[in-house]
């Protein structure tokens, strides 16, 4: 191990932000408590994300679809999952997703303290997702729970919890898939056409399904609602930005400005890997078998790249925003995550006259390992 790189680096009940914006102008690589060599500069991230074939996405025992495949067995996933994902594809469920952020922005108190993270954020994630994916209302309330089941379980660190919690979602899987059949049809439901997959021309085997599902609502609905947090802080603190908004911008401009909210402060902090040969980065030698981690928060906020981390360029900064991953594993769900988000604080925007942090009750950091804000209490008028 290279002398210089500090060893042993506890994060917990530390604001990741915050912390990795410590350590990060002096130290490129630190390791962890949990044997990690952990990436925080941007250069090292994107190198590690670009070079595949010696950073394996294998890093956990768990099979896991298309997370943590690598090669030709990737690639042929990632082919045939990818069109479910497409703009095309996900065009009819626009209307369907509008109908849902208007009715959730309809049915919020005025005047009253309301959590974007949780009471927001949560619960549009899993009605416009459950919408999406043709799943039953009345899964919707088990997916609200399991929400903060699976969050209260990552931050235990506690694994078996974790394995527990993630075995109650595969339960919810199974019986959301039993009686459904294959179906390819463009006007089929996104979970029908999903079994009716193929993979190199043979069917999708019915564990890969599942484990897909896990990783598409995982991906989307913890996510969503912590971004919800992020952009909703954002625009409450940013009352130019909020008016300007209102008086009516683009989706392209829209989107921009939420993808460069959450670059300075991405709630999705990073993903493993483990090297399959030993790699020299930034000097320091990674020997084969190692796990490494690629820290987007901090990537995304490093000063070499985006000088004051905290300054809003949308323009400027978005060839390097990290937000949704770069390379092979490269987010398949940004599209449907943008239109999502754009969606909520357009419904938001239109059906309020105001939004504004409620000066009651303070905001609170989430805490390694997850990232952005636990609740952003705010008052709607
Ligand atoms: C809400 C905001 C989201 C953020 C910030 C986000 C971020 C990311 C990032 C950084 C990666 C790269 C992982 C890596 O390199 O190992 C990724 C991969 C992935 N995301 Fe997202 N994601 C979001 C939403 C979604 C949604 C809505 C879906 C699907 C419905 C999704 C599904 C996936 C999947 C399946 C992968 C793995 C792809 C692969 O390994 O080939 N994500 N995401």
């Amino acid at each position: 191990m290279s002398f210089h790189v500090p060893d042993g680096i506890s994060p917990a009940g530390r604001d990741l932000r915050e912390y990795t914006d410590e350590l990060r102008p002096a130290h490129g690589i630190v390791r962890n408590d949990r044997d990690e060599w952990v990436l925080l500069r941007h250069d090292l991230v994107r190198r590690a994300a670009l070079d595949a074939a010696s950073f394996s996405s294998a890093a956990s025992r768990f099979r896991q679809v298309p997370n943590g495949l690598d090669g030709a067995e990737h690639s042929a996933f990632r082919e045939a999952l990818d069109p479910l994902l497409s703009a095309g594809a996900l065009a009819r469920h626009v209307p369907v997703f509008e109908r849902v952020a208007a009715e959730l922005v309809a049915s919020l108190p005025r005047g009253t303290s309301i959590d974007a993270v949780g009471g927001i954020g949560a619960l549009f994630a899993v009605r416009a997702q459950s919408a999406w994916l043709g799943w039953p209302t009345d899964v919707e309330d088990r997916l609200v729970a399991w929400i903060g089941e699976n969050y209260a379980a990552t931050r235990s660190g506690d694994l078996a919890r974790t394995r527990q919690v993630a075995e109650h979602f595969d339960d919810i899987i199974r019986e959301v898939l039993a009686g459904r059949s294959p179906d390819a049809s463009p006007d089929a439901d996104v979970t029908d056409q999903l079994l009716a997959v193929t993979i190199d021309g043979a069917p999708i085997a019915h564990d890969d399904v599942v484990s897909v599902l896990r990783n598409w609502t995982g991906g989307d609905l913890g996510s969503i609602a912590l971004c919800t947090g992020v952009l909703v802080h954002g625009l409450a603190t940013a009352p130019a930005l909020q008016a300007r908004l209102r008086s009516g911008v683009s989706d392209v401009e829209l989107d921009a400005i939420c993808d460069e909210l959450l670059r300075r402060d991405s709630p999705f902090i990073g993903n493993r890997r483990v090297t399959t040969c030993p790699v020299e980065l930034d000097g320091v030698q990674i020997p084969a078998g190692a796990k490494v981690k690629l820290h987007w928060t901090s990537a995304n906020r490093d000063e070499n790249v985006f000088g004051d981390p905290d300054v809003l360029d949308a323009a400027g900064n978005a060839p390097h925003n990290l937000v949704y991953g770069i390379g092979a594993h490269v987010c398949p769900g940004r599209t449907l995550a943008t239109i999502e988000l754009r969606t909520l604080v357009r419904a938001l925007l239109a059906g309020t006259s105001t939004l504004a942090l409620d000066d009651a009750a303070e905001p609170v950091r989430e805490v390694a390992p997850v990232g952005g804000w636990a609740s952003v209490p705010v008052l709607v008028g």
